[in-house]
């Protein structure tokens, strides 16, 4: 079998409630972790290990290893939209900008505008995604071809009269992509959000989800407005609502921004199997508010980190959602002390896993887990000295200090130059696409 030797890196494995800082090699063979630091298949030293036939020795010298960093909600095609129309309030946005001009994307647009997301993703250390929207074949397409991982789910909205055909191509999708791509590709359900699924369509949705054992991925009370729409007509709030129709107890959920949430929203989802994506950048800069995030692991439920589609969000780089996470819940804890880097970090990798139920495979660098990690230069100004690997990583690092990125065994970038993705053409698909799609 054929691998890769990771030689002499400083490693941070995230397996523990504490930091475990080691240094050594890394060993992967075919697409998982055979030995970390000498933890693991003790018979084959690593520098056996690369002797040999068919095997890539990276030098990590001044690196720093850890897991890939898990984006846990992601409309990926939106780049396309990246600063089209900024500084508006959500619905506003949606209904007079990006609604129209969605309505003009063909599956080729989601492609590229895909593709062009997987390379800034992986730029910036990103190695699983969770995504939500159209021309869903196209979006894993792109996912196989670029040898990224991620969890995808057609968005399902009952607005119009095309709720049944979005729910076919749903379940086309699961039975097309469930586990394909060596594994990388699962597929989710993902009713877009309450205000767009009214109580008929959201039976339909989790019917199907039970049907295949599908996870469901969601927008939940991101605004204020939503939270008083959902009271108006449903006279609950959007938790409250999804919660009467059996979402929060018979489903894994991966429920995005809960900014909103009051104890008794949070008491009906402890126990949730999968977790919450909160996406601090997002609710920042369209104003949304602070969620809760200490009150949500008080309870045990998993919190990972999104960006949004970088329509909202306008960057995929989760070294930024890291940073923000911890300083919004200092500040809304008037406490340094909450939300420290390491479990901000945590949020990144591990528990972002955890949201999206891969925590068996991703998430931590331990051996047997599939090998998607990535190498951080600290050879760095801003990231000296190496006193604490740990904040330097989450208050100091940006997605351009990553130098290497690995999925599934991969190398998908080696020393900044991707491997996987023609840059140049991706580039110049988007440019022209955009335009196309917001000018005419
Ligand atoms: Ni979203």
């Amino acid at each position: 079998m054929s691998g890769l030797l990771i030689r002499d890196a400083a490693i941070l494995t995230m397996a523990g409630e504490k930091p475990e800082l080691l240094s050594g090699d890394i060993v992967v063979r075919g697409s998982a972790i055979a030995s970390v630091a000498g933890r693991g298949e003790a018979a084959q030293p690593g520098a056996e290990a690369g002797a040999g036939e068919g095997w890539q020795v990276i030098d990590a010298g001044g690196m720093l290893a850890m897991p890939g960093l898990v984006n846990c909600h992601q409309h990926a095609a939106m780049t396309l939209f990246r600063g089209y129309s900024d500084d508006l309030r959500l619905m506003e946005w949606l209904e007079t900008k990006i609604w129209p001009a969605e309505a003009r994307l063909t599956g080729e647009d989601v492609y590229w505008g895909t593709m062009l997301a997987i390379a800034e993703m992986i730029r910036s250390g990103a190695t699983t995604f969770a995504d939500m929207y159209t021309f869903m074949e196209d979006v894993a397409r792109a996912v196989s071809e670029t040898g990224i991982r991620a969890s995808l789910a057609r968005g399902l909205l009952f607005l119009d009269r095309h709720g049944e055909e979005r729910l076919r191509e749903a379940r086309a999708l699961h039975e097309e992509w469930h586990g394909a791509a060596d594994g990388r590709v699962t597929v989710m359900l993902g009713p877009h959000s309450p205000y767009t699924c009214p109580p008929e369509g959201m039976r339909k949705v989790l019917a199907l989800a039970a049907e295949l054992g599908a996870p469901v991925h969601i927008h939940l009370a991101e605004t204020v407005e939503e939270e008083r729409q959902c009271r108006s007509a449903y006279g609950k709030s959007p938790a409250r609502y999804l919660a009467g129709l059996g979402l929060f107890a018979e489903h894994q959920v991966l429920a995005a921004h809960a900014v909103h949430l009051s104890e008794d929203d949070l008491d009906l989802m402890a126990g949730m199997r999968g977790g919450i994506s909160h996406n601090p950048v997002s609710n920042q800069k369209l104003g949304c508010g602070v969620a809760p995030v200490q009150a949500m692991r008080a309870r045990g439920i998993a919190v990972g980190l999104g960006t949004d589609g970088a329509g909202s969000a306008t960057t995929l780089d989760m070294f930024e959602e890291v940073k923000t996470a911890a300083w919004l819940q200092k500040n809304r804890a008037g406490d340094p002390t909450a939300l420290t880097a390491y479990e901000a970090l945590r949020m990144a990798t591990r528990e972002g896993a955890r949201a999206l139920g891969l925590d068996g495979r991703i998430g931590t660098l331990e051996p047997g887990k599939a090998a998607d990690l990535i190498l951080v230069d600290l050879r760095k100004a801003h990231l000296t000295p190496r006193l604490d690997p740990v904040a330097l990583l989450a208050y100091a690092a940006g997605g351009a200090d990553v130098d290497t990125t690995i999925v599934n065994g991969r190398v998908l970038m080696l020393h900044r130059r991707l491997l996987t993705i023609d840059e140049g053409e991706v580039l110049g698909q988007v440019e022209a696409r955009a335009r196309r799609l917001i000018y005419g």
